[in-house]
């Protein structure tokens, strides 16, 4: 019987196991605007992805189940409210296929972290179903699918460093040349939910008790630009900070620790807990996460490098 390669990927046989891995975010740059009348807050955002990874790995299966090992097992929720789940079913609806696999997650990112750990799941769920199911969804629309399902899984598709804009869904990537930044991330013992941080900035905002808004991203895109950690340090920011801080103060204990054991600065990830310092080397990185791990104010303590890919089988 001849045999000939055919090209049309439609006619290629389905992978039986897909394994993607994820990365978690840090914001560079995260300044918060007024509360729109949808409930979110306008961004303007400099997301960074970075070398701490979840791994979500799809096999066929005749329903929808999802078993998990690392961070969080145990207390993350495997029922529909997970996002894993909620990512598979709104991919499945969209495709019009049925939402059916065996999902693995294998997770370093901590829960409620401040790291995205929830939305990377989500990309990387996405991107192993749509391979998985060879529903070959474009990518803009899988960027639509990733909005649907939370503000930061569209850059967790991308990775790298890019700008946020909107809630955070919109995002565009930043282009500068290659370089490597090293970053020691201060794990903390418990999360802090998202939404009782951005409302406690809205509540000391009201009462005047909030630093003055970040504003533009001018400064920190000529600091990448410049490929100097001194000067990346001093370009920085997060206006949820203060907010985290205000419901952790702990967390100020944690900042002074890693800027005290030499750190070039300190700042928390996103809406917190964890707190990213930012070193000037690997063996830089090395010597800060040891110092922080000896000053016994955190839970773990990582080191990770930027910027890395998004969510991609491997
Ligand atoms: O989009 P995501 O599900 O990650 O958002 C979680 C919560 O964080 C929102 O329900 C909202 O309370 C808050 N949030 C916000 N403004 C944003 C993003 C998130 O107020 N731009």
């Amino acid at each position: 019987e001849a045999w000939w390669p055919d090209d049309d990927e439609q006619d290629r046989p389905l992978p039986s196991t897909v394994k993607v891995r994820v990365p978690a975010k840090i914001n560079l740059h995260l300044g918060v605007g007024p509360l729109r009348r949808d409930g979110f807050h306008e961004l303007r955002t400099v997301y960074h992805a970075i070398s701490l990874h979840d791994e979500v790995t799809a096999r066929r299966g005749d329903t929808l189940t999802l078993t998990m090992e690392g961070e969080g097992a145990g207390s993350l929720a495997l029922d529909d409210s997970n996002l894993i789940i909620r990512a598979a079913h709104a991919l499945a609806e969209f495709a019009k296929v049925n939402a059916h696999a065996r999902l693995h997650l294998r997770k370093q990112i901590p829960l409620a972290g401040g790291l995205a750990g929830g939305s990377a799941d989500a990309a990387a769920t996405l991107v192993a179903c749509d391979a998985l199911w060879g529903t070959g969804v474009p990518r803009d629309e899988l960027a639509r699918l990733a909005a649907s399902l939370g503000s930061d899984v569209p850059f967790l598709i991308h990775g790298g460093t890019a700008l946020g804009t909107g809630r955070g869904e919109a995002v565009s990537p930043v282009l500068a040349r290659a370089h490597t930044w090293h970053w020691v991330l201060g794990l903390a013992e418990g999360g802090l939910s998202t939404p009782d941080v951005y409302r406690e900035l809205d509540r000391l905002r009201l009462a005047g008790e909030a630093p003055e808004p970040l504003g533009d991203t001018d400064d920190l895109m000529a600091a990448l630009r410049q490929r100097d950690p001194a000067v990346l340090a001093a370009a920085l920011g997060n206006d949820l900070q203060a907010a985290a801080i205000s419901l952790r103060p702990a967390l100020g204990e944690v900042l002074r620790a890693g800027t005290e054991v030499g750190a070039l600065t300190g700042l928390v990830s996103g809406s917190g807990p964890t707190c990213v310092f930012l070193a000037s080397s690997a063996d830089h990185a090395g010597e800060v996460a040891a110092g922080l791990e000896k000053a016994g104010v955190c839970r773990a303590v990582r080191v990770a490098q930027g910027p890395v890919i998004g969510a991609r089988a491997i």
